[in-house]
């Protein structure tokens, strides 16, 4: 399977640091936010990856990731013309890279501490998605389950009353239906074309998988979240290191 890293968007809510190079060119700890994508994808066993990323700065990350050979991964570029077009209007430039087969998509400001190798291998159609119990669910997306808990019933996109405590995490996979999909979907309130209107048409359509992940999560999207995950990779190094 290929992978998708989008890194578009104007990361706003990094302003000023967004105004001198891209948000996933930031420090979390001691490497670029992008990298920790990257190696989530690499680690699953992906090695032909595309990074969709904005107009501004996209020429820094070409100057960083070059090829990709350095960080074990053949990188393919291309350029998401609309600012803050939203998350599923970045995908679909990846359409003819993904060349009708099933693909991998991660956000880079999502850092994991999983990898994905198991799900892929069994992965065969439809889309899946990847939940993680949270202290904070109205950041995210939010799955909506049926009174057994089992049933996945919707998913909400920052709803002001969570309607249970998990978060929709930004590693996604899809067959290719998924550009179709997306070409059906309307702009939302915000202006953006969301990923999670598109998770909800599988949903409807009973094509939707779902897996609660188990290892650590971090969005880096926020001055916080940038913080807490840098502190966080920060102790992980450390203990990494201290072992014999
Ligand atoms: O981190 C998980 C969350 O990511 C999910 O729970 C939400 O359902 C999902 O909508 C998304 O929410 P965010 O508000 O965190 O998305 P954000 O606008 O920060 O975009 C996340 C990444 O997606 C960003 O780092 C780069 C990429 N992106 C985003 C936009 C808006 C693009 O490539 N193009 C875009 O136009």
């Amino acid at each position: 399977m290929k992978g998708v890293v989008l890194a578009g968007g104007l990361g706003t809510r990094l302003y000023p640091l967004t105004k001198i190079t891209n948000k996933h060119l930031l420090p979390v700890y001691d490497k670029p936010m992008v990298l920790y994508a990257l190696d989530t994808v690499r680690k699953s066993g992906i090695t032909e990856v595309m990074i969709v990323c904005g107009r501004e700065h996209a020429g820094h990350f070409m100057h960083f990731l070059g090829s990709g050979k350095e960080y074990g991964v053949t990188l393919s570029y291309a350029i998401q013309d609309k600012d803050n077009g939203g998350i599923a209007d970045a995908l679909l430039y990846a359409e003819d890279f993904a060349d009708r087969n099933s693909i991998a998509v991660i956000l880079g400001d999502n850092i994991f501490e999983d990898d994905f190798t198991h799900v892929i291998a069994s992965f065969e159609s439809g889309a899946m998605v990847f939940f993680k119990k949270v202290p904070d669910p109205e950041r995210f997306g939010v799955p909506v389950f049926d009174k057994s808990g089992k049933k996945l019933l919707s998913i909400e996109e920052k709803p002001k009353k969570p309607r249970s405590e998990y978060a929709q995490t930004g590693f996604y996979l899809y067959d290719f239906n998924i550009f179709s999909y997306i070409r059906k979907l309307k702009p939302s309130p915000r202006g953006e074309l969301e990923i999670t209107d598109a998770n909800n048409l599988y949903l409807r359509r009973g094509e939707l998988y779902f897996s609660i992940i188990k290892g650590k999560w971090y969005d880096t999207g926020t001055f916080d979240s940038l913080l807490v995950a840098s502190q966080a990779i920060a102790r992980r190094n450390k203990k990494n290191d201290a072992r014999p």
